[in-house]
């Protein structure tokens, strides 16, 4: 029996898409990345990690998506749909923009037709409308990521496993990409896991914001958003409640520094 399955779940689970109790992770060498966590996710919510580098938010997306195992301690997820959007695009450079779009689907046996109504809705939502045809080294950065998540929502996900996804964009394609997101969030309402190592992404995608530090990694605080993210974060940038959550945001990740 797994660590995972050991406790029987909360009775109050099925209101979680999410749920860590107590999940703790030491990994084989002995190195403990992660004291016991607790955190819930609702469905159809965004959940930000925020934190330094090591302090265990791929460990922890790796948790919620059954990837590793807790060492002790429960991971609930109440849900199979998992989709996943890292860094790297990964399209196969051999493979149409449509042909990559459509694999996902292609991988969970979705019918042929199907599949090329999913792809072709998903293309035009990310706005590649025209670049079907078109290969991987065709396209910008920006593209590629966009292709990324048209195909990361062609298998219909109810909980979407972010991992620093634009980190590699220039801040103009990173924004973008944030209201692009959103954007898919409100026509299709999976839950989200998003982490990031930027402040201001973090405060303008998450209804929740989970603070991380390192040593061993845990989680500080949990911020509830004053304000639900806005689908336009370029014109959110200015309103006080948002630039009121970031500060208080870098000023207590500051603070554990010290
Ligand atoms: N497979 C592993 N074995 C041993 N240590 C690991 C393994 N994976 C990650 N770590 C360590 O666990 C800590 C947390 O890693 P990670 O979850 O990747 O953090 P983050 O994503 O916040 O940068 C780091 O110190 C990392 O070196
Ligand atoms: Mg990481």
């Amino acid at each position: 029996m797994t660590a995972s399955m050991k406790e029987a779940p909360s009775p109050d689970i099925e209101d979680a898409l999410v749920r860590f109790e107590a999940a703790e992770k030491v990994y084989g060498n002995g190195f403990r990345a992660l004291a016991p966590i607790d955190l819930d996710m609702s469905p159809g919510e965004i959940t930000v990690l925020v934190g330094p580098s090591g302090c265990g938010k791929t460990t922890l997306l790796r948790m919620a998506a059954g990837l590793t195992e807790p060492t002790s301690g429960t991971v609930y997820r109440a849900t199979e749909r998992l989709s996943y959007v890292f860094q790297d695009p990964t399209l196969l450079a051999w493979r149409t923009i449509r042909a990559n779009v459509e694999l996902v689907a292609k991988l969970q046996k979705v019918p042929r037709e199907e599949r090329r109504k999913r792809a072709t809705d998903a293309i035009a939502m990310v706005g590649l409308d025209g670049f079907e045809r078109s290969y991987p080294r065709e396209l910008s950065g920006g593209m590629k990521m966009r292709a990324s998540l048209a195909r990361s929502i062609t298998s219909e996900p109810e909980l979407l496993l972010m991992d620093e996804p634009f980190a590699a964009l220039d801040e103009f394609n990173r924004e973008k990409m944030g209201s692009e997101l959103l954007r898919l969030w409100r026509e299709k309402q999976f839950g989200v896991l998003f982490i990031t190592h930027s402040i201001y992404e973090a405060c303008t995608l998450g209804h929740q914001i989970a603070l991380m530090d390192t040593g061993p990694g845990h989680i500080v605080e949990v911020i509830d958003s004053p304000s639900p993210p806005s689908l336009d974060p370029g014109f959110q940038r200015d309103e006080p409640a948002l630039r009121a959550l970031q500060q208080e945001i870098s000023i207590k990740l500051g603070s554990f520094r010290e």
